[in-house]
């Protein structure tokens, strides 16, 4: 066993709070907005069951090979990836892939903060008794209000800029572990009241049938695709995130279980998410392939005709934006953590740094939803450009080269003693995943998505 380095940046507390940090970065908008509205755009079932696949044959082996690279490097993900080739006797140039996380980081979080302020903006508007009693169309119209209004989502985009820059530069072990604990339980219980309520009070089974009931000639390889990247995203995979709250991970915890837990919690949440919307949007005739505004037009109608609706889509929205906030945090503190490391800064300057940039980014995605409407690249706004270009791509080539150097860059010897599994027969199935499972599936859903190959169906 080699000596164990430490973290210049602290540690949790405990196995439990790596837990809880991670499940914050995990559970987020990807859970509650994303999955329902990219399922309801994919035809149902089927995108749903590969989007699970996914989870368990990409997702969950990377999400090790992520938290174990981190920890046996115990700095950002940049210096992480040098010093590990480095130690394995290969080129140091693999600092790169760091990099590109941090690009992926800044890209994500820069649409994310808008939508987290959607997600804030509710708020008040929930909670003012604004949706009670009213019609689909009005809470349709609401929304497009808000979304075409600048000035008011600029406002929202910097508050949560501001947050989440509060927080990073606190470190991560202050504040946000507290907070977790008490908002990611909240959050769950508040989804399970709403299935409740859409259980007694919508088209339950038709809601369940559109997400269980597979129906493979509404699945593209497109959709495959869309479901890969999104296993990526929700999992918080393929940039570093998850890495660099690994290099915090004490040395004593097992990799394999917290991850197993993080991934089903993950999951839970978004198919929750997924009973609390659908039957509403049959009950209610509308459509399931609504786009990003879903859940801000189907839950609203929920809010406003059930019992304490103002005082729970209060919460709901306050919850969601909480959800938001645990996830920000991780997507800038891989090049915080590299500021501080390498160019001296204080956590605070270099917060500063990294959430300047980022929000600067942010009001591309702001105002190609009113002002900057009519520009697009390719066939996108900019908001819908950058959330493909990071979720589709750029995530799962992180991930795929992230399993390389896992798998083939590091050697046998140090993946087994980081990981530490008891049981010899799971390391050799890990590492046969990520060895050739992983990466083959990555490649062969990517060649068929931009169609270069045609296995099966297309
Ligand atoms: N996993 C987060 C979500 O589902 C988003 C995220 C992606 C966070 C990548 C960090 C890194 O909302």
């Amino acid at each position: 066993m080699t000596e164990r380095r430490q973290s210049i940046h602290g540690e949790w507390s405990s196995r439990l709070a790596f837990i809880l940090a991670a499940t914050g970065s995990a559970v987020g908008l990807g859970n509650i907005w994303k999955f329902p509205y990219i399922t309801g755009e994919y035809g149902g079932g089927a995108f749903v069951l590969v989007y699970l696949a996914c989870i368990a044959v990409i997702g969950i082996p990377i999400m090790m090979a992520e938290v174990m690279i981190g920890r046996r490097g115990r700095q950002s993900p940049v210096n992480t990836m040098r010093t590990l080739a480095t130690e394995e006797g290969h080129n140091p140039l693999w600092q790169y892939l760091g990099w590109a996380g941090v690009l992926s980081g800044f890209l994500i979080l820069s649409f994310y903060s808008v939508v987290a302020g959607w997600a804030m903006a509710y708020v008040p508007r929930v909670a003012s008794g604004m949706f009670t009693g009213t019609s689909p169309e009005k809470v349709a119209s609401i929304f497009g209000d808000l979304i075409g209004d600048p000035e008011r989502l600029l406002a929202w985009h910097t508050l949560f800029m501001g947050l989440t820059m509060i927080v990073v530069s606190r470190g991560v072990r202050s504040g946000l572990e507290q907070a977790v604990r008490i908002l990611m339980p909240a959050l769950f219980l508040l989804l399970v009241i709403l299935v409740g309520y859409s259980l007694s009070a919508a088209d339950f089974a038709s809601g369940v049938r559109f997400l269980f009931a597979p129906d493979f000639s509404k699945l593209s390889w497109e959709g495959v695709l869309v479901a890969m990247g999104h296993a990526f995203f929700t999992l918080s995979l393929g940039m570093g995130a998850i890495m660099v709250y690994g290099s915090y991970l004490p040395s004593h915890a097992s990799i394999a279980k917290t991850t197993i837990i993080i991934a089903g919690a993950d999951t839970l949440v978004a198919l929750l998410a997924g009973l609390a919307i659908f039957p509403l949007v049959f009950s209610h005739g509308l459509t399931p392939g609504a786009g990003p505004g879903l859940i801000f037009q189907t839950l609203p109608i929920a809010f406003g005709q059930m019992w304490g609706g103002a005082f729970f889509g209060f919460l709901f929205f306050i919850l969601l934006s909480f959800a938001a906030w645990t996830s920000a945090i991780s997507l800038i503190e891989p090049i915080v953590a590299w500021l501080v490391e390498n160019r001296g800064l204080s956590r605070i300057k270099a917060t500063v740094w990294a959430g300047g940039i980022t929000w600067a980014l942010g009001l591309g995605s702001l105002l190609s939803l009113n002002l900057w409407q009519d520009f697009k690249i390719i066939k996108w706004g900019i908001l819908d450009f950058v959330d493909k270009l990071t979720t589709n791509v750029m995530l799962p080539l992180g991930g795929l080269a992230i399993a390389i150097f896992a798998a083939w860059i590091m050697s046998r010897e140090s993946t087994e003693d980081e990981l530490a599994i008891e049981n010899p027969l799971f390391y050799q199935l890990w590492r046969f995943f990520v060895r050739y499972i992983t990466p083959v599936a990555v490649v062969v859903v990517f060649l068929n998505a931009i169609g270069v190959i045609q296995v099966g169906k297309g």
